[in-house]
């Protein structure tokens, strides 16, 4: 696989991953579609996502974890936690929501710029 295909693959399950998120944060728990659609849609664009990252990774010919991959891999866990918060933490949903564009700028400038 190439190059062009691992970013496309990574991008759209990032695509994936915010349109699960912010279903399922502005649904709540007790929505029955959001709860599966969005907590399967979640799980598997987040796997989807990090194997295409690094698959990127790879094909840029990056070895070991620079600073910035490891700063990703760090949202990505933060990006993961977000699926407990409609039924853990309900009354953050609002906060979360606005700020996972706020984290996809990180997350994009850490690729783009690669600062560290
Ligand atoms: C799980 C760990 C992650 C790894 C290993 C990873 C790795 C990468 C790599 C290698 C690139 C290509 C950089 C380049 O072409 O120079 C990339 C691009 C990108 N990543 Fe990630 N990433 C991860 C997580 C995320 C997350 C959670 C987001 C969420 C917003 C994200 C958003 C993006 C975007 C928007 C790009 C496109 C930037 C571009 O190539 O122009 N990544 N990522």
């Amino acid at each position: 696989m190439s190059l062009t295909f691992y970013k496309i693959l990574h991008v759209a399950a990032v695509a994936w991953l915010f349109a699960a998120m912010g279903g399922s944060l502005l649904a709540g728990s007790d929505n029955e579609r959001a709860r599966k659609l969005g907590g399967m849609s979640h799980g598997i664009a987040l796997i989807v996502a990090l194997v295409a990252g690094f698959g990127a990774l790879a094909k840029l010919g990056i070895d070991g974890m620079p600073g910035w991959v490891i700063a990703k891999v760090v949202l990505w866990v933060v990006f993961g936690a977000v699926a407990m918060v409609p039924r853990r933490a309900p009354q953050l949903a609002v906060p979360v929501f606005f700020a996972l564009p706020v984290l996809a700028g990180v997350a994009t400038w850490l690729a783009v710029a690669k600062p560290f």
